[in-house]
């Protein structure tokens, strides 16, 4: 393990006790989570809530069945969620490098499957270090969903947990995860500032570095799904960072053979059936894709695969084919994707 490893380990093992201790907001969730989510979150452990340090909601819908990897868990507070929504048959695996926050998360195990009404508990955490994905023991293509809450930006070889990710997710699958990024590249002295660092901060990525580096694992058409701009309540942080603006975002990207680098207009079109569990009125793809029941709307060829060629399949009515392309889909552009005001330009 690097010295930056063993930083991390003990920021997250040691410095700090819960997130009450955290120096900035960054590894907080300023978003109230939906009523459910909220439902789920009342059977979760008090111990293991106490030492989360996410960022965002990086639990997307229609999860029954699913088998989920959770990047970094921590004390598990959202593979615990998950494990909820996955059901008894559903199955999440959480991976965290710290042992102390394995211990808390592995200690209740069976407190959850019984409080879940589960005959065996369908969680499990593993000590590993997502930079290593490939060195564990995990099935290539055996995820339907990938989720990190807050972590990628703590690893120095992003690209190397991106492909990894890309190699264990499933045709159809998925990443969604929330995490830390910044309005332009951060210079090596703030990267080697271990508080720095370990807040989340200095080793998040230059926005359209993530862009880029999510492509080249893979990933051709990345999706953001929510943002928000970070504040530094801490002098002394505020002052190194100076004028770099920090948003945590959640991102969808998802694993399909045949996505285009541009959102390609054929002509194509769907109607959301109303039928994803807690979403019978609209469902969001991302944030500029809102589905209302019932209404039919022209999408992209890769929207329109990220719903057919997916879990979503079954929830949408398809209409149009692949017979006539009629040029780039009106309205998609390259500026940066998300802002203060949450505006966002795609199609
Ligand atoms: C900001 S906390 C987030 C924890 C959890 N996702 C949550 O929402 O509470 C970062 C977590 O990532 C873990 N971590 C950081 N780098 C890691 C790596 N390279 N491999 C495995 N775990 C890592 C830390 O041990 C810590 O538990």
């Amino acid at each position: 393990m690097s010295i930056k490893h063993e930083e991390i380990k003990d920021y997250y093992g040691k410095e700090l006790q819960s997130s009450n201790d955290l120096k900035t907001n960054a590894c907080c969730t300023l978003e109230a989570p939906p009523i459910y989510i909220q439902e789920a979150l009342k059977r979760v452990h008090n111990e293991v809530q106490m030492k989360y340090y996410g960022c965002g909601l990086c639990i997307p819908s229609q999860l029954e069945g699913l088998r989920i990897l959770d990047l970094g868990s921590g004390s598990g507070r959202d593979c615990y969620i998950a494990a909820q929504l996955v059901g008894q048959e559903g199955e999440v695996v959480g991976i965290d490098m710290t042992d102390e926050q394995l211990a808390v998360a592995n200690q209740y195990i069976d407190h959850h499957a019984e409080v879940f009404g589960y005959k065996y508990a369908n969680t499990k955490f593993v000590k590993g270090n997502i930079e290593k994905l490939d060195e564990l023991d995990l099935e290539p293509e055996s995820f339907d969903l990938i989720i990190s809450n807050c972590v990628i930006n703590l690893a120095t070889d992003k690209y190397k947990v991106l492909k990894d990710v890309y190699n264990l997710l499933k045709p159809g699958g998925e990443i969604y995860f929330s995490d830390i990024y910044s309005d332009r590249r951060i210079a090596d002295d703030l990267q080697a500032d271990p508080i720095l660092w370990g807040e989340c901060l200095s080793g998040a990525l230059y926005w359209n570095d993530f862009l880029k580096t999510a492509r080249k694992a893979g990933f051709t058409d990345p999706r953001s799904v929510k943002n928000n701009p970070i504040t530094i309540e801490n002098d002394e942080l505020l002052e190194k960072c100076g004028e770099i603006q920090f948003f945590s975002v959640t991102y969808r990207l998802f694993k399909i053979d045949g996505l285009e680098e541009d959102c390609e207009d054929y002509g194509q079109a769907v109607a959301y059936k109303g039928t994803i569990e807690n979403n019978s009125n609209a469902f969001d793809l991302d944030d500029h894709h809102n589905f209302p029941k019932g209404k039919v709307i022209t999408i992209c060829g890769n929207t329109y695969k990220m719903l057919h060629d997916t879990r979503f399949a079954d929830h949408f009515e398809f209409y149009g084919s692949w017979d006539t392309h009629f040029g780039v889909f009106e309205g998609c552009g390259g500026a940066m994707p998300f802002d203060e005001d949450n505006e966002t330009s795609c199609c």
